[in-house]
Parts: C-alpha cells; structure tokens; sequence
C-alpha cells in the first residue's frame, strides 16, 4: 500500500521512538523498584533516556493524531478503524474467517483486517504515551511514588505487553511482505 509521505515520515519516528522504549525498558531500572534514589547509574541513565525519547514519542503521537484527524477523508483514516461502521465490522469478520482457514488469497493486502491491525497498533502506542506522559509529570522531580503513581506504572506496564506483541506481529509481518515482493519495507520507509 502506498502511504503519504506526512505518514511515512511520522512512521519512522514512531518506529524508531517506541521500538527504542520497549528495548530499553528490559535493562533500565525503574523508580519502582529502587525507591526512587537508588538506582544505579547505568540503570539510572537508561531510565533517563526513557522518559526523554518516551516525551518525544508523545509529541510525534500528538502531531500525528492531529494530522490524522485533520486529514481524516483524505487520508482514509476510516480504513484503521473499520469495526466503528457495520459494513467495515461484516468485512472485517469475513477477512478473520478467511485468515484463520488459512485462505490467504482472499485476505486484501490494505483490507479491513491489515487496517484494524494497524490502529490497535497505534492506539497501544498512545496509551503507552498517555500512560508515560502522566508518569513523566507524577515523577517529576524526585521520583517519589505515590499511590496514584504505582497505579500509572501498573496501567503502563499492562498495556506494554500489547505494545510487544504488536512490535512482533507487525515487524514479522513487514518481513514477510518483503519477501514475498511485495516491498512493503521499502515503501514504507522511502524518503523522497
Ligand atoms: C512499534 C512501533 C510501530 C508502530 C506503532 C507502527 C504503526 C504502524 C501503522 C499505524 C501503520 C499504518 C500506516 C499509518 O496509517 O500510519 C504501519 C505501517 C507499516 N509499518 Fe509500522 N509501526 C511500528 C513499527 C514498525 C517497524 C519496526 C517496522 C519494520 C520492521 C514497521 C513496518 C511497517 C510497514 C512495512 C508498514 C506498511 C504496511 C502496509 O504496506 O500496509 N513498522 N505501522
Ligand atoms: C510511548 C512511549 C513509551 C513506551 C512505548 C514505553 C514502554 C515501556 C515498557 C515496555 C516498560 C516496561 C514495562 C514492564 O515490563 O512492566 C516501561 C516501563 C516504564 N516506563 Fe515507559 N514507555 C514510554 C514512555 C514513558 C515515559 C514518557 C515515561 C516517563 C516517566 C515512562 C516511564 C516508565 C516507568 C517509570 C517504567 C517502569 C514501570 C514499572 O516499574 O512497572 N515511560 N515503559
């Protein structure tokens, strides 16, 4: 599918930003468990890192929901959320069916289910933001938790097990629309 170069360009950033938070999050200490001033200093430095390159994921998921919303028709956007009319939810379940058969064929490349797919993807990227901004602001200065703060850590850590698996689905899935030719990765990591 081809992609407009304002999404191309947001796509990088976002794949760079979130691929990088859930990688550094495996090595990073957390305030959690370190009760907020003892962290180590390699650990600390990581943790730091999240909390800058996770404020600037928020700002190109911001920007992007922006364009998104304001380009909707041009866009197409209706294609990431197809399930929201009952013609794109009838489509969507027959694109599952045939997907579990097996029927491949008769699953589109830029159909509701690749689209459905897509938006889970993005709306698991904003929680994590949403949940990482607030968690930004409650740990600002001294990494003190609170309650309210445990709350938002639990929530973030949830919704990072959606995020892992769709960083898997979806980056086996661009392999292996790669390598059956249909060039996704090139395409959709073009500049120009
Ligand atoms: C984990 C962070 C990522 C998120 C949240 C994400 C999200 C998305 C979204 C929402 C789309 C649909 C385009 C749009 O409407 O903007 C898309 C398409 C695409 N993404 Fe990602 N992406 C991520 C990481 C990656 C990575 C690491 C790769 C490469 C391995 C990748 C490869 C692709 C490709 C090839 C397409 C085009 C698929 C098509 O042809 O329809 N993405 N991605
Ligand atoms: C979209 C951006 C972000 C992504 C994808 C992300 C991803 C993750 C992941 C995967 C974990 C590990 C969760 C676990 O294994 O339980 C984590 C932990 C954490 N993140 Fe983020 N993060 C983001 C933004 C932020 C921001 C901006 C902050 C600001 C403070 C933040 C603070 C934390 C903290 C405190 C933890 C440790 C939570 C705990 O101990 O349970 N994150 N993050």
């Amino acid at each position: 599918m081809k992609y407009s170069r304002p999404l191309r360009i947001l796509h990088i950033f976002l794949a760079l930003t979130i691929t990088y938070q859930l990688i550094v999050s495996l090595f990073m200490d957390s305030p959690r468990l370190h009760g907020g001033h003892t962290m180590t200093s390699g650990g600390g430095f990581l943790f730091a890192s999240h909390e800058w390159v996770g404020l600037v994921a928020v700002g190109v998921l911001f920007i992007g929901w922006v364009y998104r919303f304001v380009n909707w028709k041009r866009e197409n956007q209706a294609r990431l959320f197809p399930w929201l009319s009952r013609a794109g939810a009838i489509t969507l379940a027959s694109e599952v069916m045939n997907f579990i058969k097996f029927r491949w064929k008769n699953v589109p490349e830029n159909g509701a289910l690749a689209g459905t797919i897509h938006g889970l993807g993005l709306l698991a990227a904003t929680a994590m933001a949403l949940t990482g901004g607030i968690l930004f602001i409650q740990l600002y200065p001294a990494n003190l938790i609170t309650p309210s703060t445990h709350l938002m850590m639990e929530l973030h850590s949830f919704f990072s097990t959606f995020m892992w698996a769709y960083l898997y689905g979806h980056g086996l899935m661009a392999l292996w629309h790669e390598f059956i030719g249909d060039k996704a990765l090139s395409k959709m990591f073009r500049l120009a």
